[in-house]
């Protein structure tokens, strides 16, 4: 005989060498307070429908809130040979209320459970990362409206292009934490449909309401499909592919921190709080966190690689594979949150040498491409503009100067249509304030963009 739940069929005990290897209780102990959850929805239509008595009913939800009490206050004795979070509650609740505690798995397995528990573990994780993605948002809004109508140098290759609102390129940022967030209310949306009552795989045959224990934890309805059901693991994937964008979303914000912290860009300033020092180099001011957020996304990527590996060539339907989803999961949720959260504090804390980055615009004849939609309005096919512009940039590059230092003689050599009017063009803040179609950086629709963020996030 065994001590084990499911020691009946076995002679001889479980190896030391097997518990080690089989148990997922170190890591998925996170799930407890879902487990619980479940488990009291699950045991109240028992009761309900007659399958346990209401004094059963009361016994388990005591030895239950029992328990998560004690595992709350850390007191709880996890044991590694009941391998699993469901094990070890359900035997410990046994221990406390006797045979009642024995009836609770009735129409259950661990296979929808574990299911059921992730759910209710990723659902919570949707709406927490979702508001830590607002924090970061936030904080762009907030530089965006501070530093309005301060201009930067736009690249694309990173070589400069045009001449763009630093809001303008804060903003990018809100845009794309704000996909995120809508990416996370989808697949919250789409995991929110309760696994439990699909049992082992097949269904179960006592007369149990999926509908009731539904709609107690909140879910918007059952899963269709018990067979699916106990080897779908779609969800998690999407969770963690969602992840995996908000870490790649952080990453290249954090290159361009490093970036714009060098000597050479000088475009930014990250405080003290939010920097190390060299154990070497006394001079030494470095960017670690963007460093160390950047270099996290390895292992955020790494999740999603681990969990599409898993399910790749995977029969139906539940297989003790599945166990290996935690940990990636888990990894990703505290890889993503705490690089989020460090990041809205950095933000917060982040000072752009506005100075440094206007003058940068006076160099390399940003306002190129003003030029050449100039000579459109005058009539010219933009092919042939862009010709007459690219060779008056010749001309700037062997005289060593800049478009708008040209005078008006030197400009008319390159096409006769050219006349005073063009300087105004030529400036950079002419240029800027210019590209007013929607979604551009004109200072007009960046005004707006910050003043609709500020309302979609609550703010001013
Ligand atoms: N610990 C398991 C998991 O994480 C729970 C389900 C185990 N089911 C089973 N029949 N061994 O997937």
């Amino acid at each position: 005989g065994s001590a084990k739940l499911w020691g009946g069929r076995f002679s001889a005990a479980t190896a030391a060498s097997v518990e080690a290897f089989t148990a997922s209780i170190h890591y998925d102990s996170r799930l407890y307070r879902y487990d619980i959850a479940g488990s009291k929805a699950h045991a109240t239509m028992l009761a309900d429908r007659g399958i346990l008595s209401r004094q059963e009913l009361a016994d388990i939800i005591r030895g239950l809130s029992e328990i998560e009490a004690e595992i709350d206050a850390g007191t709880f004795r996890f044991r590694r040979e009941l391998e699993d979070i469901h094990m070890n509650i359900e035997k410990s609740l046994v221990e406390r209320i006797g045979p009642a505690g024995a009836r609770l798995h009735s129409a259950r397995s661990r296979n929808d459970q574990i299911a059921l528990d992730l759910k209710m573990y990723l659902r919570d994780q949707c709406d927490i990362i979702g508001d830590l993605l607002a924090g970061v948002q936030t904080a762009f809004v907030v530089l965006a409206r501070h530093y309005l109508g301060q201009v930067m140098p736009g690249y694309t290759h990173m070589q400069r292009a045009q001449p763009v609102l630093l809001s303008h390129h804060l903003l990018a940022y809100y845009e794309m934490f704000g996909r995120d967030r809508t990416r996370l209310v989808d697949c919250r949306r789409r995991m929110n449909l309760s696994p439990l009552g699909s049992a082992a795989m097949a269904g179960s045959g006592l007369p149990i309401d999926r509908e009731q224990v539904a709609a107690a934890l909140d879910f918007d309805g059952v899963t269709a499909n018990s067979m699916d059901t106990v080897g779908d693991r779609d969800f998690a994937i999407e969770f963690v592919s969602c992840c995996t964008l908000i870490q790649l979303h952080l990453s290249r914000l954090s290159e361009e921190l490093v970036l714009w912290s060098t000597e050479e860009f000088s475009f930014v300033d990250i405080a003290d709080a939010f920097c190390t020092g060299s154990s070497i180099m006394p001079q030494k001011k470095n960017p670690d966190i963007p460093e160390l957020i950047r270099g996290k996304s390895g292992r955020v990527v790494g999740s999603l690689i681990s969990l599409i590996t898993l399910v790749k060539g995977l029969p139906l339907t539940y297989n003790r594979d599945l166990q290996e989803d935690k940990e990636p999961v888990f990894d990703a949720v505290d890889t993503v949150a705490a690089s989020l959260a460090i990041m809205a504090e950095l933000l917060r804390n982040l000072r752009f040498k506005t100075e440094r980055m206007a003058e940068a615009t006076r160099h390399g004849c940003m306002t190129a491409t003003d030029l050449a939609d100039y000579l459109v309005v005058k009539g010219v096919p933009f092919r042939e503009a862009h010709g007459i512009v690219g060779r008056t940039v010749a001309h700037c590059i062997e005289q060593g100067c800049e478009l708008e230092d040209l005078t008006i003689e030197q400009l008319q050599q390159h096409s006769r249509l050219i006349e005073d009017d063009v300087f105004e063009v030529l400036r950079v803040e002419g240029s800027v304030n210019s590209r007013i179609s929607i979604g551009g950086t004109g200072l007009r629709r960046v005004e707006e963009a910050v003043s609709l963020a500020e309302k979609q996030m609550g703010i001013a």
